[in-house]
């Protein structure tokens, strides 16, 4: 069936039942439905149903329950427009002479919705009194054929979508886009669960995890540390009251805050190739780390593990006569670690660099020192947590895919997948960003429990088929057509039910945006011709 969206037409007469519901249509039977599964609609005259539309269906029979469909798909059918009739009519410049669909018997659309939830009340005694409690369900009951049909209102949108009722308690993110308007608030705990938002550039992401962030920061407290490869956070997070922050200019890393493999992983690529050289780096960095551990000191340095390298290089350089050379050489590479200056004596206090927010300004860095800094910055404020020295904060990765590539390895892979898998247990909450979730690792993002799909292209749209939940085959093609700020919300029990197309609300902070794509014509008006006509009157080269 192909989908349609026309908009609802107001002055088409309504029909409304007992209760001055506005009916939309009827269940009608055919050889295939209704199931428990699909119900196929036959629409009034003049109504649409946007896909995704939630609709309430009564069933009346054993039980008095009401069944939530899914608007999925929706087809016309009208014999006059047949290509015959029309090329008829274009023949022989006839106008149009068949009834309208209102007073026609053979114009009608027919809709198609899935059933995804059932509203029930369940009696119960609390205290020697019988009290009725509303529940949700999976459907359990079939659909009548020729039940009246009515656009799902905001309480049955919150109940089926399991979404939080007050705004102040959640995360308010956006609406529905279409049939009855309703709020969608996010749990607040999600959050807890971790969040994957994607969608090709300038869909909206970093748009929407600005409305998450003030959900976090300003509503609920919550410190939120942004990892910002394109400084697309530095307005909001100084409007939310945080800091902007360059690595190496103001705050370093300890390096005794790494694993042995993450040390490996970082060093130069020269060095990598030099087994000799890793296992000196190894073994001088797993002796200093032995020393923390059994708390003979607090922390350590790069200039500690160089200073060891002397006495390492010495007890596993077989020949004698190299362990100079090979001292140098790795004290070298090693030494290249230094002048990013993100490996000091780390940052005094991360409570109050974090709270209420903080942004890793990391435009300026190279990829391979945007790896050195994600790993550090990750693994320290995990290790500080686990230790309970700070409190829960929620970490945002843009440009994820970077961080943990599918396929491939990565210095942060490690420390970035412990995070979705035990950050649950331990107040660490991850926000992974990507315009490419075909280059992110899957498993990764499977662990992120509330995704915010939008607009893809046709190529990126297998990768995220893993993490769909109920997510149609109709609302995954429609992906490459979604608007800018408009994404399909999808999770899980904790977050919400079911898939639903939801547009993102306006920020309240007011010109919190980066990354805004820059005008490039009024560049080269104002600033590039003036210079370049310049120099070239000046001749020369
Ligand atoms: N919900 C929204 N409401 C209003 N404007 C929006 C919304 N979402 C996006 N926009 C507009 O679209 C622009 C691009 O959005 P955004 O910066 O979020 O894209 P992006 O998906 O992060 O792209 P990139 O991957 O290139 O960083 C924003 O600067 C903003 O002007
Ligand atoms: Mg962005």
């Amino acid at each position: 069936m192909k989908s349609f969206s026309s908009d609802e037409n107001p002055s088409v007469k309504t029909v409304a039942n007992s209760n001055n519901q506005l009916v939309v249509g009827t269940v009608i039977s055919d050889q295939e439905t209704p199931t428990f599964e699909t119900v196929r609609i036959k629409l009034k005259a003049g109504q649409d149903l946007k896909p995704g539309t939630l609709v309430r269906i009564p069933v009346m029979r054993n039980e008095q329950t009401i069944l939530i469909g899914r608007i999925r798909s929706a087809y016309e059918c009208n014999p006059n427009e047949r290509v015959e009739s029309v090329g008829v009519r274009d023949a022989l410049k006839i106008p149009k002479m068949h009834p309208t669909e209102e007073h026609s018997t053979r114009i009608f659309r027919l809709a198609e919705a899935d059933l995804i939830e059932e509203i029930f009340n369940r009696e119960f005694v609390e205290n020697g009194e019988k009290k009725i409690k509303t529940e949700t369900r999976a459907p359990q009951n079939l659909p009548n054929s020729g039940a009246d049909v009515f656009i799902a209102d905001v309480n049955e949108i919150v109940q089926t979508l399991g979404l939080e009722q007050d705004e102040n308690q959640g995360l308010f993110i956006g609406e529905t886009t279409s049939g009855t308007i309703s709020k969608i608030i996010l749990k607040r705990q999600s959050v807890q669960r971790h969040f994957f938002i994607c969608g090709t550039t300038g869909s909206g992401k970093s748009y929407a995890m600005g409305v998450i962030t003030e959900e976090l920061v300003q509503k609920h407290k919550l410190p939120v540390v942004f990892i910002d490869t394109q400084d697309e956070y530095s307005e909001l997070v100084k409007k939310l009251g945080g800091v902007v922050v360059e690595p190496g200019k103001d705050f370093s890393i300890r390096i005794s805050s790494l694993t042995e493999s993450e040390l490996l992983d970082l060093l130069p690529e020269a060095m990598k190739k030099s087994p000799l050289q890793c296992d000196i780096v190894a073994k001088a960095f797993g002796e200093l780390q032995t020393k923390l551990t059994n708390e003979d000191m607090a922390k350590f340095t790069l200039d500690d593990v160089l200073a060891k390298i002397p006495e390492v290089s010495a007890e596993l350089t077989a020949k004698e006569g190299d362990i100079p050379r090979v001292i140098d050489a790795v004290q070298r590479r090693l030494g290249t670690l230094a002048k990013l200056k993100i490996f000091g004596h780390g940052v005094a206090d991360w409570r109050k660099f974090l709270y209420p927010c903080v942004t890793i300004n990391c435009k300026k860095l190279t990829s391979s020192q945007l790896q050195s800094v994600a790993t550090a910055v990750l693994r320290e404020l995990q290790n500080l947590r686990l230790r309970n020295h700070i409190p829960p904060y929620v970490a945002v990765i843009d440009e994820a895919h970077l961080f943990v590539p599918e396929g491939t390895s990565s210095p942060c892979k490690q420390i970035i997948r412990e995070g979705v898998r035990i950050g649950r247990h331990h107040g660490i909450c991850m926000v992974l960003l990507t315009q490419s979730p075909v280059d992110i690792d899957k498993s990764t993002i499977r662990q992120c429990n509330t995704r915010l799909v939008f607009a893809l292209e046709p190529d990126q749209l297998d990768a995220i088929k893993g993490v769909k939940a109920d997510a149609t085959d109709e609302m995954l093609r429609a992906l490459p057509k979604m608007p800018q700020g408009t994404c399909l919300l999808s999770g899980t029990y904790e977050s919400v039910k079911h898939t639903i197309p939801v547009r993102i609300r306006k920020r309240n902070t007011e010109d919190s945006e980066g990354g805004k794509t820059p005008n490039i014509f009024e560049e080269m008006q104002e600033k590039w011709i003036k210079i370049i006509e310049e120099l070239k009157t000046q001749g020369g080269e």
